[in-house]
């Protein structure tokens, strides 16, 4: 499909983002997203993500965090903070190695000073993993984090492999291929 027709795609279904359709991919292949699960959605605005965990598993309970606001979506627990602070969340940090699946489709405003990007979206990255392995199940957690290929991508990825068992990189067909976005995935 041409990468324009994903945002038609998903303005028709009535969700907030054509990013709906890369974790789509993922979750399929993947099978990562339980009946019943509890996922963290991490920079989750506007809602994508969120809305589209809740339309393939209605009874799983998704808590999202953005430093943006987010439009209310029934049964999705939202909090507009920086996720660097997420323990200062009490109703998130009551729920420390209960969570079934972290998704992180978190970006940094890039500033066109590629050294400067690549760093920060490292450092957005590696807060991501220590929060999933912060908040994962230890036994059977899973977290897709949103990354660059970029000079720090094998770091990153090195540092998934330090902390799940299996870690897979995906480039979801409704991912631009000029956008330099990949998809990792670990699992424990
Ligand atoms: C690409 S958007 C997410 C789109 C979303 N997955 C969807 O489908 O609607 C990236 C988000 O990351 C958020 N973000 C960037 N840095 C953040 C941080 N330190 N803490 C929380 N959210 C952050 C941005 O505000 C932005 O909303």
């Amino acid at each position: 499909m041409h990468t324009d027709s994903w945002a038609i795609r998903a303005k028709k279904l009535g969700l907030r983002s054509r990013a709906v359709f890369k974790l789509e991919e993922i979750l399929i292949k993947t099978k990562a997203l339980n009946s019943k699960g509890l996922v963290l959605d991490i920079g989750s605005a506007p809602g994508g993500w969120s809305q589209l965990v809740k339309i393939l598993q209605p009874k799983s309970t998704v808590y999202a965090v953005d430093l943006l606001p987010m439009e209310p979506i029934k049964d999705v627990y939202f909090f507009q903070e920086d996720v660097a602070n997420i323990d200062a969340i009490n109703d998130i940090s009551l729920l420390k190695t209960k969570f079934d699946l972290v998704i992180s489709d978190l970006a940094p405003n890039l500033t066109g000073i590629s050294a400067v990007d690549e760093e920060n979206i490292y450092e957005l990255n590696s807060i991501t993993v220590e929060t999933a392995v912060n908040y994962l199940n230890r036994s059977n957690g899973t977290l897709i984090l949103k990354t660059f290929q970029n000079s720090l991508f094998k770091k990153i990825r090195s540092n998934m492999e330090k902390n799940f068992n299996i870690v897979q990189t995906f480039k979801p067909a409704a991912s631009k291929s000029k956008s330099g976005e990949i998809y990792l995935y670990g699992e424990r």
